[in-house]
């Protein structure tokens, strides 16, 4: 299977468009070694022709433009993009379906009962869409029950539901329910490889432990290197763990439990513009490198 990076950004992107934090003024002015990156959302094939995307992001049509193997152009209007999966109903994972309006067949879109009872209601973009080409929704089971995507064949999922956080307009936000959130794992029955990815991971347990320690590869999420990171910057007001985002470097956090692992290759991504590991020569990115944690970037190609 392939996996390609899209985009390996937080919500807002890095450098966010109104963001002087030390980072993006940073890569703005060009006073520190970093890569500017997009919200998140990767592809992934097992043939190289046919791909399932994870999450729409809000950048999506500058994601497209970067990666050309999406647009194989065998006919006037194409894509290589057979289905799409969602693993929450944030404004960064979902966005970018509207402007995949133009799409010449309704979507098959894989997401669970929970986030399309938010994109059906509080964010309506389902309904919206039903006025262009619609979504044909498939429901993904949040009882750890394999499943196929349409097009992707040799590639099987299992969803694993997370302990997260409901975006802030769904009735589920601190009342969540499982399928809020989800981590998804990806098998390829040819090549044996298993890619497992969390993007907006709250807390690890003892299922999702498992979920990665059986994987060649752990895409997880990277937001934040401390709790508290956006309020000590002086540009937010809400806590990682508030957000549905474990910070890195904490007790507990997701570095103490990713050097633990010794199987997978490890890869942070979903990572926000305040995080000190952007900034490539700073210790974090250091400390990361040390504990053999990698950080993902727009275009990062992974074979499994
Ligand atoms: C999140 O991951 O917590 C959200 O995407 C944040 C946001 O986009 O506002
Ligand atoms: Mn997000
Ligand atoms: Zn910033």
């Amino acid at each position: 299977m392939r996996i390609h990076v899209l985009g390996s950004g937080a919500g807002g992107g890095f450098p966010q468009w109104n963001c002087n934090c030390p980072n993006c003024r940073g890569l703005r002015e060009g006073q520190i070694q970093a890569r500017a990156r997009t919200q998140s959302s990767i592809a992934v094939s097992a043939n190289a022709e046919d791909w399932v995307l994870f999450n729409a992001s809000p950048d999506i049509r500058a994601q497209l433009e970067s990666f050309p193997e999406l647009q194989p152009a065998r006919q006037v209007r194409d894509t290589a993009i057979r289905a799409i999966l969602l693993v929450d109903a944030q404004i960064d994972h979902t966005t970018g379906l509207l402007m995949l309006r133009e799409h010449t067949a309704p979507w098959d879109v894989y997401c669970t009962q929970a986030v399309h009872d938010d994109l059906t209601t509080s964010f309506p973009i389902f309904n919206i869409l039903s006025h262009f080409r619609g979504v044909h929704w498939h429901e993904v089971p949040t009882d750890r029950t394999p499943f196929e995507i349409l097009g992707a064949s040799g590639l099987s999922f299992t969803a694993v539901p997370l302990k997260s956080e409901a975006p802030p307009y769904s009735p589920h936000r601190h009342n969540r329910v499982p399928g809020d959130n989800i981590g998804v794992r990806v098998y390829d029955s040819r090549t044996g490889g298993t890619l497992f990815y969390a993007p907006g991971l709250g807390q690890i347990d003892d299922e999702v432990l498992g979920f990665m320690r059986q994987a060649d590869c752990i895409l997880v999420d990277g937001t934040l290197w401390t709790d508290d990171e956006m309020i000590r910057g002086g540009i937010g007001d809400k806590r990682g763990h508030e957000m549905g985002h474990l910070d890195q470097s904490g007790q507990g956090g997701i570095m103490e439990t990713l050097s633990a692992l010794e199987g997978p290759r490890k890869i942070l991504i979903h990572i926000n513009n305040t995080n000190p590991i952007l900034n490539e020569t700073s210790p974090e990115r250091r400390t990361l490198e040390q504990a053999g944690i990698e950080v993902a970037y727009d275009g990062m190609e992974i074979a499994l």
